[in-house]
């Protein structure tokens, strides 16, 4: 069985990103501490196209070896001309809108979607899969996540997008791993509690 992992950032408050969902805000923290941590634990979750430009694109992949990612946050990548994001993982991108894929890397997952997270989940091997965002693909997934990893920005937004686009419902987690970085960041993670 593999796991599930909604891997986010976000404010203090909890959003994911402003209003619209832009997150670029929190890129700024991004200093050479911040960097060597996801450098030496979770270098799959930079974008392969920065990867290039930071000399990362050598490093193995440590955590994750498929990636999901809801069609709007995919969009981003389209607008930069980038068809395949996480070309060092298997992609899925959530879409009921897209009919064919982009990218020969890229398999839409349309009306099935949990059924197709199921599966994936219970796939062999050791790495897991990257739950990318946004907000309404997480919100979609919730039930699913087996674990957090919420990377909090010493920013307050007021408002913004959530984390979860979905309903009011209690979900416990415990509370794992917590580091902290000179640059204020704090990186949490959290197992559901069975
Ligand atoms: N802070 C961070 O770390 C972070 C990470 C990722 C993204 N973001 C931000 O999140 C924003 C996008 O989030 P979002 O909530 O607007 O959109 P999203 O979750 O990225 O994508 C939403 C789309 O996913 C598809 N989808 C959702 N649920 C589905 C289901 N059950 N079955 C099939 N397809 C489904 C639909 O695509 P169709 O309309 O095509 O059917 C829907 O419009 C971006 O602005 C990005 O910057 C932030």
């Amino acid at each position: 069985m593999r796991k599930l992992t909604y891997f986010i950032a976000c404010s203090i408050d909890g959003f994911i990103g402003d209003p619209s969902g832009d997150a670029t805000e929190m890129v700024r923290f991004v200093d050479e501490g911040y960097s060597a941590f996801f450098a030496a634990e979770y270098p799959e979750t930079v974008p392969t196209h920065v990867r290039h430009l930071i000399g990362m694109e050598d490093l193995p992949n440590k955590r994750f070896d498929t990636v999901i990612q809801g069609r709007a946050s995919y969009d981003l990548a389209l607008k930069e001309g980038v068809t395949s994001p996480y070309a060092h993982m298997r992609e899925y991108v959530a879409s009921r809108t897209l009919t064919e894929s982009p990218d020969p890397n890229v398999e839409i997952v349309g009306d099935d979607l949990v059924a197709r997270v199921r599966e994936l989940k219970a796939e062999d091997g050791d790495l897991g899969i990257y739950l990318c965002g946004g907000s309404q693909l997480a919100g979609a997934l919730v039930d699913e996540i087996d674990e957090l990893v919420i990377k909090s920005y010493p920013i307050v937004y007021g408002t913004g997008m959530p984390m979860f686009g979905s309903d009011f419902a209690v979900t416990e987690f415990t509370l794992g791993e917590v580091r902290s970085f000179g640059n204020g960041v704090v990186v949490r993670t959290y197992s559901r509690k069975r």
